[in-house]
């Protein structure tokens, strides 16, 4: 078959980061051959060990070097010997805006056989996909602080909603939900407190949604949003959210979907602008980094993400169904290591 050429950059980062993603490379470099694509990667070390070494986070060359990728895999970033913002900042969302990566798209899917924390849920009721925005609301430091230090210290960080950035993720956000068999579309946000930008999603989100008559909308506020992922995950078809209540919302869709081991994600330019960048949603994981303990399974399921994202589905599929197999027969199982987990999902993907 002719392979499309697809150049891959590959940020390992910190932690476990490097260790998960050699599994998502492992399943990649095994479904690749039968995919209609060709990856050729390159490897790009960011992190706290370059920060220590140089005092960089994302040099601008590197930016750019990035932005001739097609796409960015990304382990995790992020370490205790350095001080907390630099790399989240400085590397992750300076990489998500730079790159307009405006949908931060989150699936919170229960695999069968994987254990939740919540009683009697069936894996019908935990299926849905969170689309949070990526390039906008509390998170694109726009703020400051006078007086530090003194007690008449004032911090203000303002949250930042345009017409546009708002429309183009609700726009998104519908084309997902109309292409699923619920077809419901779920606004969450706090337009009883909030009540500028809440205003703002809910006009926008009234405007589109004449475009889309088969999709079906609701509203809920954030607050009740945490409730009801717990009590009623079976509310959720396709949620879209500003960029700060997405963050919090997934991370309880992470733990009720078989926790943090699991969740993948994808830093989303849906325009094909620049490359857009998946990752698991977890952290680097410094508590059981380097001993072979963590699960590369949210890293491989970003590999399902990306492998959507350029269009080869079938591959996607493939390796979606050996995550899934995987899954269903680890109940009973010892645990097993980085490695084993990639090599036995690796195997049903050539197998
Ligand atoms: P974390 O996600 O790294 O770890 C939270 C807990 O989950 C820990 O107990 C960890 O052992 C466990 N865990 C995480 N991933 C796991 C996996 N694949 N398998 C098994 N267990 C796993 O979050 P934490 O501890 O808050 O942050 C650690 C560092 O990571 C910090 O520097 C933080 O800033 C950074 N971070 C980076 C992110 C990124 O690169 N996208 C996202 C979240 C945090
Ligand atoms: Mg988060």
């Amino acid at each position: 078959m002719a392979s499309r050429s697809i150049h891959l950059a590959v940020i390992p980062g910190d932690g476990i980061g490097p260790e998960v993603v050699a599994e998502g490379l492992k399943v990649l470099d095994a479904v690749a051959p039968s995919s209609g694509l060709a990856f050729e990667r390159t490897s790009y070390d960011l992190g706290a060990a370059r920060w220590h070494r140089t005092g960089e986070t994302l040099p601008d060359s590197v930016l750019e070097e990035l932005r001739g990728q097609d796409a960015i895999l990304l382990g995790a970033v992020g370490d205790p010997s350095v001080p907390s913002g630099v790399l989240e900042r400085g590397l992750l969302l300076r990489a998500r805006f730079e790159l307009d990566h405006y949908v931060n798209l989150r699936p919170v899917k229960l695999f069968p056989g994987v254990s939740t924390p919540l009683a009697g849920v069936t894996t019908e009721d935990v299926d849905m996909i969170v689309v949070r925005e990526g390039t906008e609301g509390p998170y694109t430091g726009v703020g400051g602080v006078l007086r530090k230090g003194t007690p008449h210290e004032v911090a203000t960080q303002e949250s930042v909603n345009t017409a546009f950035g708002v429309e183009r993720v609700v726009r998104y956000a519908f084309e997902q939900a109309a292409n699923r068999p619920r077809r419901k579309l779920t606004l969450v946000h706090k337009d009883n407190v909030l009540t500028f930008a809440g205003d703002l999603y809910q006009r926008v989100l009234k405007k589109v949604a004449a475009e889309y008559p088969q999709v079906t909308t609701d509203y809920c506020h954030v607050d009740a949003a945490t409730m009801f992922f717990v009590n009623q995950p079976g509310r959720f078809d396709v949620v879209v959210t500003d960029n700060l209540f997405g963050d919090i919302i997934t991370d309880i869709g992470a733990a009720i979907a078989g926790g943090i081991g699991l969740a993948a994600s994808g830093n989303v330019n849906p325009d094909g602008t620049a490359p857009s960048m998946f990752e698991p949603v977890h952290g680097s994981a410094p508590d059981i980094a380097g001993q072979g303990k963590a699960d590369p399974t949210a890293t491989i399921l970003s590999v399902v993400m990306l492998l959507d994202h350029l269009g080869a589905a079938e591959a996607a599929r493939r390796v979606e169904r050996a995550v899934a197999e995987d899954l269903a027969e680890r109940a009973g199982q010892g645990a097993r290591s980085t490695a084993q987990i990639g090599d036995a999902i690796a195997k049903r993907v050539s197998g």
